[in-house]
């Protein structure tokens, strides 16, 4: 079984797919992490973001099973990502691991933005996860100060709108809801909620 989530940043994904991930015992790729984790690499070596050779080259080495989720969440390497995300070679890299993971019993569930159109085109089912911004906005800004990260509502709500921008706008692999996709839009729900809606959906669809 392949599930496939998209949707926007802060959105509610990320949480669904590892809870879909655990109900369904299938395995988890957040594939988020895997352009954050080239983009920390392109950093951590004081390189330009636009340099496509080394991305890729580091893509090709990548380690899915090693990714450290704590420190790919830091803000300037997620802004970071979404510039290099960009690049057409690096994307078709990124995608090939990917649809392996994919592929390999017994399934999984991919979270991104792609998931749907580009990586998993015949997935069993799709979800488009969205949200208001301002709602969005609200629930990232309050988990980073939870964190005990710096964060204030209004420059939260500005990096998610331009986030979206760029994610929506970019030529190669824009964030798109896929037709066949279920839409549920979080706005109003808790992760409770939202999550019940997730496997009502999942479970009428296989
Ligand atoms: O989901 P997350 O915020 O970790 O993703 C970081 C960035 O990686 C996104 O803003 C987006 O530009 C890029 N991305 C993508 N395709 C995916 C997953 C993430 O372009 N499938």
């Amino acid at each position: 079984m392949i599930i496939a989530i998209d949707g926007p940043a802060a959105s509610g994904k990320g949480t669904l797919a590892r809870r879909l991930a655990e109900h369904f015992e299938i395995r988890h790729l957040d594939t988020g992490l895997t352009y954050r984790a080239v983009a920390a690499a392109l950093l951590a070596k004081g390189l330009p973001l636009g340099d496509e050779a080394v991305a890729i080259e580091i893509a090709q080495n990548l380690d899915l099973a090693h990714m450290d989720k704590g420190v790919l969440s830091a803000h300037e390497i997620g802004e970071a990502a979404s510039r290099i995300a960009v690049l057409g070679g690096l994307r078709k890299e990124l995608v090939s691991l990917q649809k392996r993971f994919a592929e390999t019993p017994p399934g999984a569930v991919l979270d991104g933005r792609d998931i749907g159109t580009v990586v998993c085109p015949n997935a069993d089912v799709k979800l488009f996860i969205t949200a208001s911004p301002e709602a969005r906005a609200r629930r990232r800004t309050d988990e980073m100060l939870s964190n005990g990260k710096e964060a204030t509502y209004a420059s939260v709500l500005d990096d998610l709108k331009r986030r979206d921008e760029r994610d929506s706008n970019r030529e190669v692999a824009p964030m798109t809801k896929a037709s066949d996709a279920h839409l549920l839009d979080t706005t109003e729900m808790d992760i409770e909620t939202a999550f019940q809606a997730a496997v009502d959906i999942v479970a009428k669809a296989c």
